[in-house]
């Protein structure tokens, strides 16, 4: 990967909370089945699958995430939280990427719910998120993360004027190693804030850009529309219906898009 050091990552990580134990791969099919695999040997959790490029890219709503060699970040964090702490991984993703994103760049990052970074309202990262729950309560959570960091996103047809990068919206090229360094930084902090009881929902909610907006909520066998209303703490979306109900979305396999208002005539 040109100018990524995974050692250099490993380094910052000293003295964190978690164990962190970065591997890189030049090219894999998804980070998020080579960390399935490693799960499945036993590996600690702490353990971070990093690939310069993807062939199989996974995305949220079975769709594909686009994955180029040289530019962007692809990684997947392997951990085994207790059940508590399962609960907020889905908040403590995408707050460590925006704050991780802000570090590095001084950009302001957005959260789209439940757990996409916009940069002025276009998608700079996603996080899909596969968990295992074991009879005896134990949990194996897979996040896997990507982020568009120096890819000319305006040149892939399924994602232009949907997405950005950190390059299109700072106008120079951002260091990976040392973006993946600030994410996995703040990752841990928020994990370890949660693991000790702490209010991780508040920071993500603050950083919400979906709260009083009309949107389409869809998934399999959902499709509803409304005002967002608020969120609760285990992050499902509150959405009041046209008809006055008011309708809890846990966050999953849920797509949400805004209802563009009225045009002025
Ligand atoms: C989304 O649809 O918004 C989630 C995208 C998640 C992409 C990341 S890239 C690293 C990891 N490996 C995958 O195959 N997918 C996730």
């Amino acid at each position: 990967m040109t100018g990524f050091d995974p050692a250099t990552v490993q380094a910052a990580l000293a003295g964190a909370s978690l164990p962190w134990s970065v591997r890189f791969y030049p090219s894999v099919d998804s980070t998020m089945s080579v960390a399935r695999a490693l799960a499945d040997a036993g590996v600690a959790a702490g353990t971070v699958v990093v690939a310069d490029e993807q062939t199989a890219g996974r995305g949220r709503m079975g769709r594909g995430w686009v994955s180029p060699p040289g530019e962007n970040l692809y990684f997947t964090i392997l951990l085994r939280p207790t059940q508590a702490v399962l609960r907020r991984l889905a908040m403590i993703a995408p707050l460590a990427v925006a704050e991780g994103i802000e570090a590095q760049t001084g950009l302001r990052a957005e959260i789209k719910w439940p757990n996409d970074v916009q940069l002025r309202g276009l998608k700079c990262s996603g996080v899909l998120i596969d968990t295992e729950l074991r009879g005896d309560g134990a949990a194996l959570a897979l996040v896997g993360i990507g982020i568009d960091v120096n890819q000319d996103v305006s040149g892939v047809p399924e994602i232009a004027g949907l997405a950005t990068s950190l390059r299109l919206e700072t106008g120079r090229e951002v260091d990976r190693t040392a973006l993946l360094a600030a994410v996995l930084q703040a990752f841990d902090r928020r994990y370890a804030e949660a693991a000790a009881g702490g209010n991780v929902a508040a920071a993500w909610k603050a950083r919400l850009n979906t709260l009083g907006r009309s949107v389409t909520v869809s998934g399999v066998g959902l499709h509803e529309e409304g005002i967002v209303e608020d969120v609760d703490a285990d992050g499902s979306l509150l959405l009041r219906r046209d008809d006055g109900a008011l309708l809890t979305i846990p966050a999953g396999e849920v797509s949400l898009r805004p209802i563009a208002p009225p045009a002025d005539r």
